[in-house]
């Protein structure tokens, strides 16, 4: 699947604008982990592009949430290594990560939500204003942004073997090169 094909394949799907970032976010920081590890950029952006794709359509039972997505996209005929990317990525199921992969995405979905929070907070309520050490500073204030998985981002450590630090410096900068399209 392109990415066009995925773009339109998540709008056909998505009626959120909000949700819709999110998945622009997170494609941004696959791709830009795809990049850090020498692995396929294109596929890594698809997989962050669809990983909520059923959002919409389990609302009211999230136990199925990344499950139904999973099969939504099969079917579509996405690779099955995005598929299961997709359907590890709700800790909520509690499949360990195991491809670089599935890690990169399980750890990416948090961070994007923690990013945007740390932007509309400030008077510009721009990404642009934003440095890692302000995410980092954000990511230690448990009131802030409660719904955001700490626990999950800190985990790029034992997962990718990347630093905190390095992995918001990367999250940070990949959000920043899509402002325009996040609105942030
Ligand atoms: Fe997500």
């Amino acid at each position: 699947m392109t990415r066009t094909e995925g773009l339109k394949l998540l709008k056909e799907n998505i009626s959120s604008q909000n949700l819709i970032k999110h998945c622009l976010a997170t494609e941004a920081i696959m791709r830009a982990l795809a990049r850090h590890f020498n692995e396929d950029e294109e596929r890594w952006g698809l997989a962050g592009l669809l990983h909520d794709i059923d959002y919409e359509i389990v609302k009211n039972d999230l136990s199925q949430h990344s499950l139904t997505g999973a099969k939504m996209l099969d079917a579509a005929g996405v690779d099955k290594d995005i598929c299961q990317a997709v359907r590890v990525h709700n800790e909520n199921h509690g499949i360990p990560p195991e491809t670089l992969l599935e890690k990169s995405l399980f750890v990416t979905d948090p961070l994007t939500g923690l990013i945007v929070a740390a932007a509309l907070v400030l008077p510009s309520k721009k990404v642009a204003g934003l440095a890692p050490e302000n995410i980092l500073n954000r990511l230690g204030e448990k009131a802030f942004a409660r719904g955001v998985n700490r626990e999950i981002i800190k985990k790029c450590e034992e997962l990718l073997n990347l630093k905190l630090e390095e992995f918001i410096e990367i999250g940070l900068k990949a959000m920043q090169s899509i402002s325009g399209e996040l609105g942030l």
